[in-house]
């Protein structure tokens, strides 16, 4: 249930009552934001790091369970020195907000993907606000880090053999469940509303084998613009849609 009434946006219903348990969201579209103001790419992720404060912070007011987002691919290495440095700082200075406020909003903290190429600072980081978090009840958020959906699924693959070739489980008894216990998500429902902003049409290797199921939300807004509004577009849409998994 919502801890408080939220507004709705214009021409936007959104039954606060009705919420997907799990929304994921690809936050893209920084670096043509900040390329339409003639700013550097950096100052583009530095307005998506303020969006996700904002989204993150108001997920957890209407009674959202689960949010994730997608802060740093497997292929996101590719990308100039840079750019990758001012993604990593922005990821420890919201870590080092967090730690400071984390007992006062009871957010979950979990992340997602292979920490061990990142510093030895972020992921001390990283480990510490989902320790402090453990036993929190409020909204989970899990930050896909390093995560590629194709090498977490390789990854799941490999633990299971190794498992196997220990005597540990029978490949015989393996079903969906169980091999979903292996991903990084183990544990975590999957999403229900997976959002896209800023006009791609796809997935990008983002939580592939979570959003089988799953309702997409695309917009042409760019994510440093993304608002609340936005969201209740994304709700409202995932509230009209009819899901039956198959059935009828
Ligand atoms: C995609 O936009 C965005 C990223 C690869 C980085 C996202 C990182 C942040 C929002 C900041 C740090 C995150 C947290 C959780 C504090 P893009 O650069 O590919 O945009 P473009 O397609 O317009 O170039």
């Amino acid at each position: 249930m919502p801890i408080f009434k939220p507004k709705q946006a214009p021409g936007v219903q959104v039954d606060f009552t009705r919420l997907p348990r799990h929304v994921a969201i690809i936050m893209d579209g920084n670096g043509r934001w900040a390329k339409r103001r003639g700013l550097p790419r950096t100052a583009g992720h530095a307005a998506g790091a303020e969006t996700f404060r904002t989204i993150a912070t108001y997920c957890k007011e209407i009674g959202l369970e689960y949010l994730t987002v997608y802060a740093f691919s497997t292929e996101n290495w590719k990308r100039p020195e840079e750019e990758v440095s001012a993604i990593m700082g922005l990821l420890r200075k919201y870590l080092q907000e967090a730690i400071g406020k984390m007992e006062k909003d009871r957010v979950k903290m979990k992340f997602l993907g292979d920490l061990s190429p990142l510093s030895e600072e972020l992921q001390a980081l990283c480990r510490r606000t989902e320790e402090i978090s453990t036993h929190y009840d409020g909204c989970q958020v899990n930050i896909c880090l390093n995560y590629g959906g194709r090498d977490e699924i390789v990854r799941a693959a490999r633990a299971f053999a190794a498992d196997c070739a220990a005597g540990r489980q029978d490949p015989q008894a393996l079903d969906e469940a169980q091999f979903a216990s292996y991903l990084y998500t183990g544990g975590i429902p999957d999403p229900d509303l997976v959002i896209r902003p800023s006009g791609e049409l796809r997935l990008s290797n983002f939580l592939p084998w979570q959003s089988a199921y799953a309702e997409f939300y695309f917009t042409d807004v760019l994510w440093p613009d993304f608002s609340k509004e936005e969201l209740h577009r994304a709700l409202h849409a995932y509230q009209t849609r009819s899901r039956r998994f198959g059935g009828v």
